[in-house]
């Protein structure tokens, strides 16, 4: 039975918040149930975190203060090692592995509207970054005759879109049976003085808790027993952005497997000092990530007598988790971010104000925060061309076009790994558009194993399965 108006009003008394209900006698029916079942959902242990989180953010207490170390750095390319790979492979072989992206976010940067997802990379085809995606991983599936499950996060804003996209796709190649959604929560903001907001009569403000949010939506979704289910034991996470990455790489699950680390993160140096990367460090002995926005410009930019930032190595939310560990946090309360955001609210009248500058507070949890609980934590270093060129804005740095622009040019250098030359321009970038199915070739050597002997390239090249 749904919450009823007295309950919701009683509830909401207690905490000082009945200004949730102002506008009831202007609501019908449905409109009434929607707000209380949303008051119903509101978790004041949580809100009262959050007011406390927002003092400490008053007060500019930074979570990186403290003193803490660069963290060690391994290079995936040294490694190279073939037993290391080997376990790798075995773990896929066997069905061990599993996907999990993260993609509940709301990619307000890109000004792109529907879910990140769907936004269109291919530099041919537009194939949009979810079709790229499962399409590695179909490869994945195809090359080593094995089982990926495919888990995507998505929040209440994007979770409809998002299944109807890979439904009206066909999922793109993959069993529907191994495509799984789950919604992560949904959290309120607080105005200055603590206040929960509308941004409607009928609707109070919320927005996704953050990809931290994972780890509970994991254990109440039913997710983690399902992994289980499945038998799997590692878990590749990724963010939607990036359709550079290399998903499940065997040298890099052979890695983690090697070490018997419980999390495993690829990072690269950072491009510039005020690159917006977390940063790995240790402190106390333990591992952990500090957020690019948790570091003063001081930090940033410090450098070692050699001349080296002292804080190079940045996570790209790669990683990998082993699913044992993902279990013994699933209750943990992670720490919670604050974000002063402009945020549309309904005013007393009840009409929708757009703010122009910062009038809210958003609250977020980093999934990265369980890090200081790992028994052993691991970070590698890779090659960023290879891997790393997120979708981020809509123009200059990772943006579609540069995104575009690292794609091409990694095939590029796949061909010519081929003995296939490919036309650049005085600067050596290639003057054809290229762009290849992951299930046509996932690597290099997979091309090789593809291409006519007598293969040229004089005009843009679609390589499709
Ligand atoms: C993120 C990382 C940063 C990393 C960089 C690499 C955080 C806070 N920062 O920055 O350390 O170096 O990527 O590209 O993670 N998401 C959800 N639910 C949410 C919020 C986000 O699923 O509630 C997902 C998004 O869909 C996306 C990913 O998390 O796939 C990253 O979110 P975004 O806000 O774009 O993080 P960045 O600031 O780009």
């Amino acid at each position: 039975m749904a919450m009823t108006y007295d309950e919701a009003l009683a509830k909401l008394k207690e905490q000082g918040q009945e200004h949730l209900l102002t506008f009831w006698e202007q609501l019908d029916d449905e409109q009434r149930e929607g707000l209380l079942a949303q008051i119903e959902e509101i978790d004041f242990v949580d809100v009262e975190r959050m007011r406390a989180a927002l003092e400490q953010h008053k007060d500019g207490v930074a979570a990186s203060l403290g003193a803490f170390e660069p963290a060690p750095v391994i290079k995936l390319a040294e490694t190279g090692d073939p037993d290391v790979r080997e376990l790798g492979l075995t773990a896929l072989r066997a069905g061990k592995v599993g996907v999990l992206l993260v993609a509940g976010g709301q990619g307000s940067r890109l000004g792109y509207d529907g879910p990140k997802g769907c936004y269109e990379i291919g530099p041919i085809t537009n194939a949009p970054l979810f079709e790229i995606h499962a399409r590695k991983i179909l490869a994945l599936e195809k090359t080593y005759n094995t089982e990926v499950p495919f888990y995507i996060m998505t929040s209440e804003a994007n979770d409809a879109p998002t299944r109807e996209f890979f439904k009206a796709n066909g999922c793109f190649g993959l069993s529907p049976d191994r495509v799984i959604f789950f919604t992560q929560g949904m959290w309120p903001g607080l105005m200055p003085e603590g206040n929960l907001l509308l941004d409607g009569p009928n609707h109070v403000f919320v927005s996704p808790d953050g990809h931290g949010g994972i780890l509970a939506a994991l254990r109440c979704r039913g997710v983690l027993q399902d992994m289980n289910d499945r038998g799997l034991c590692t878990l590749f996470y990724f963010q939607v952005d990036n359709p550079l990455i290399e998903i499940a790489d065997p040298d890099f699950i052979g890695l983690h497997l090697a070490n018997e680390a419980e999390i495993t993160l690829k990072v690269c140096a950072k491009r510039d000092p005020q690159e917006g990367l977390g940063m790995v460090v240790t402190r106390d002995g333990h591992s952990e990530v500090i957020e690019y926005s948790d570091l003063t410009d001081e930090q940033k930019e410090e450098r070692m007598p050699d001349g080296q930032l002292r804080l190079l190595y940045g996570s790209v939310a790669i990683h990998i988790f082993t699913l044992g560990f993902l279990q013994r946090e699933a209750d943990q309360a992670l720490p919670l971010h604050v974000a002063h955001k402009k945020v549309p609210y309904c005013d007393e009248t009840g009409r929708i104000v757009k703010p122009d500058s910062p009038n809210a507070y958003k609250f977020e949890k980093f999934i990265f925060d369980v890090l200081p609980d790992a028994e052993r934590a691991l970070n590698v270093e890779f090659a960023r061309e290879e891997e790393f060129s997120p979708v981020k804005n809509a123009e200059g740095d990772d943006s579609p076009a540069t995104t575009k622009r690292d794609m091409i040019a990694k095939w590029a250098r796949w061909f010519e790994a081929c003995g296939v030359s490919v036309p650049r321009d005085a600067d050596g970038t290639p003057t054809v558009l290229i762009e290849i199915d992951p299930c046509y070739a996932l690597n290099a050597e997979g091309l090789k194993a593809k291409l006519p002997p007598d293969f040229k390239i004089d005009g843009d090249v679609l390589l499709r399965e």
